[in-house]
């Protein structure tokens, strides 16, 4: 194994917490943004929002001058406003795709200056599998998910030939913050839908991320990979 420069956005809890600990775990040099609190023992912690390109302009400079360059990328942060198409608000709307497109478009070119440079890169974007499912009451969020899969796309067609590759993990039901906000009856009504019968770990996803990122995976890029239990099966 090479051991790698990574950045997690929003690695002070949920599924960016699990998957820094594994990068972690496997030896790697891990930092991770937090607006709030701290990323898991052994990274390193800088304060950014992805809605602020001055400070994640910060975040990465610091990154660069503690562990080097940024070599593999996994846009984590993610935000939820639902509601259903007719009650939504502008506000609603924007929100979510300035954290979860805009703030995902302004780490991604950052890094990939670095990565240009040292002809090496592994850019992985957390979307969701309501991205190609759709789902009522997510126009905004899964708006901004399914267009993740243009971004990695795209960038896999401008920089496939530089040793950099872009991916989309595409999860199911997560057991973090983001679903125990969801009603009983409604995360009832889901786990009947997935055909594991189960929301997963994060650590489930984390495992996937760092697959992903190894040099096994060295010729995947521009795919979408489901960790969601075969509840996106088909798409
Ligand atoms: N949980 C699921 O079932 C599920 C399923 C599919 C996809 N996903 C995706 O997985 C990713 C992580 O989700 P999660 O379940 O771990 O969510 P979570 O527990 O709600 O954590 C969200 C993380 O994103 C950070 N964040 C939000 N807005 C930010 C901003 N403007 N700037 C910087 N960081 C920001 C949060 O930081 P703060 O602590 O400062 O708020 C937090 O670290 C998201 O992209 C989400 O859409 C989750």
């Amino acid at each position: 194994m090479t051991q790698r420069t990574v950045l997690i956005t929003g690695g002070n809890r949920g599924i960016g917490r699990s998957i820094a600990e594994e990068f972690i775990r496997q030896g790697h040099r891990v930092a991770v943004t937090a607006r709030t609190g701290e990323g898991p023992s052994g990274a390193l912690t800088v304060v950014a929002d992805v809605t602020d390109a001055a400070s994640l302009d910060a975040a990465f400079a610091e990154v660069e001058e503690k562990l080097g360059a940024v070599e593999i990328l996994v846009a984590n942060a993610g935000i939820t406003r639902d509601t259903l198409l007719m009650r939504m608000s502008d506000e609603q709307f924007e929100e979510v795709v300035n954290t979860n497109l805009n703030g995902v478009f302004r780490v991604v070119r950052r890094a990939s200056i670095g990565m240009i440079k040292k002809k090496f890169g592994r850019i992985i974007l957390i979307g969701s599998v309501v991205g190609l499912l759709g789902s009522a009451g997510q126009v905004n969020y899964s708006s901004t998910k399914s267009a993740l899969v243009g971004m990695a796309r795209s960038i896999t067609r401008e920089l496939g030939a530089r040793n950099i590759t872009a991916n989309v993990i595409a999860p199911g039901f997560i057991d973090t913050d983001m679903t125990a906000a969801l009603p009983e009856d409604q995360q009832a009504d889901y786990k009947k839908r997935i055909p594991a019968g189960r929301f997963a770990s994060p650590e489930e996803v984390a495992r996937v991320v760092t697959w992903m990122a190894s040099d096994d995976a060295a010729y995947i890029s521009g795919a979408v990979i489901p960790v969601d239990g075969g509840l996106g099966m088909g798409h």
